[in-house]
């Protein structure tokens, strides 16, 4: 049976507008949690001290470790990817060259013909390659890199895929993750390794965000290359977890029953999709009391009884 808590001391659960966090990926990333920062945050004040670790294990566009390192929540942050073009990114950055693909940006004449003729070329060094990424991923629709992704078509104001690319941003937000480049590791490799790594470090926190396409949901399966899980082994990872960890997860029949069989908790925020419609995502982990501004709390143990 479903159990809603209520409460009418506390503000209602609003969907966060993201124009109010700051933007500090160079990738527009689809299934991005720019939206969650201000949770983030609520999080990592909640832990009892601040966590010497951020482990990212589906790291994407990084947004949720670039912004706990900015903003000192942790000391350092490793995100781990497994998605070779947008590993590139992230490796340059952490190789030190975040200054030479910012200045690559900046001196690109971005145009139809020019995004076509670079993407098809085979590019051997890792920074050429993020160079294509960022290209790729700022000229597609959505900034979709799996197969079968194609290019804006009007994009903004029909500026097609000039719509997207802003350099002298870019070059900006490059620079600024330089700058904090000794807090940020980076790994390109599987999220399960890592995550059994850290499984009995007490001193790290996990922020899990995984493609979604548990319960047969497609809605993965279209925007990333990796979109394949074992949904139920990462549930069983999780409990194994000695440290704090939260999921994202969509808001779907087979996501609960999983946190139910783990005994986690489970409350539904509101975000808006790319296209504004209001929708709700789940977040799981085993105690979400540090969660302020609730007014309807789902917990799965009430949930399903
Ligand atoms: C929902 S997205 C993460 C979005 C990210 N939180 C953000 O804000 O941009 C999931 C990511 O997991 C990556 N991925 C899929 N399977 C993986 C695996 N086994 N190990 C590491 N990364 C994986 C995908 O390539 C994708 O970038």
């Amino acid at each position: 049976m479903q159990k809603l808590l209520f409460s009418d001391k506390e503000e209602p659960l609003k969907a966060v507008n993201v124009a109010s966090v700051p933007q500090r990926s160079p990738f527009r990333y689809p299934g991005g949690k720019t939206w969650f920062v201000p949770r983030l945050r609520e999080w990592l004040i909640s832990q009892p001290k601040r966590p010497r670790l951020l482990v990212e294990p589906f790291a994407g566009g990084g947004i949720i470790s670039l912004t706990a390192i900015f903003e000192s929540l942790v000391e350092i942050a490793l995100m781990v990817e497994l998605d070779e073009d947008v590993a590139a990114v992230w490796q340059t950055i952490i190789d030190g060259e975040a200054e030479w693909l910012a200045k690559r940006i900046l001196n690109f004449e971005m145009s139809r013909e020019n995004a076509i003729a670079e993407i098809h070329i085979h590019r051997k060094l890792t920074k050429e390659k993020a160079f294509q990424t960022i290209v790729k991923n700022r000229t597609f629709h959505s900034g979709i890199l799996a197969a079968g992704a194609g290019f804006l078509k009007n994009g903004e104001k029909g500026k097609g895929v000039l719509s997207r690319w802003y350099p002298t941003t870019l070059a900006k937000r490059l620079r600024a993750i330089n700058l904090m480049r000794d807090k940020l590791r980076f790994e390109h490799g599987d999220a399960f390794d890592v995550l059994e790594r850290y499984k009995d470090d007490e001193e790290v926190v996990f922020f899990i965000d995984p493609p979604y396409t548990a319960g047969g949901k497609k809605a993965g399966s279209r925007l990333y290359t990796h979109f394949e899980l074992d949904h139920e082994a990462l549930f069983a990872t999780c409990r194994k977890l000695k440290s704090d960890f939260i999921m994202t997860y969509d808001n779907s029949e087979e996501v609960k029953k999983f946190a139910r069989k783990h005994h986690f908790m489970a409350k539904p925020i509101p975000m808006k999709n790319t296209h504004h419609a209001a929708m709700t995502e789940l977040v799981i982990g085993r105690d979400l009391s540090w969660m302020r501004g609730v007014d309807r709390v789902l917990e799965d143990r009430d949930e399903y009884k």
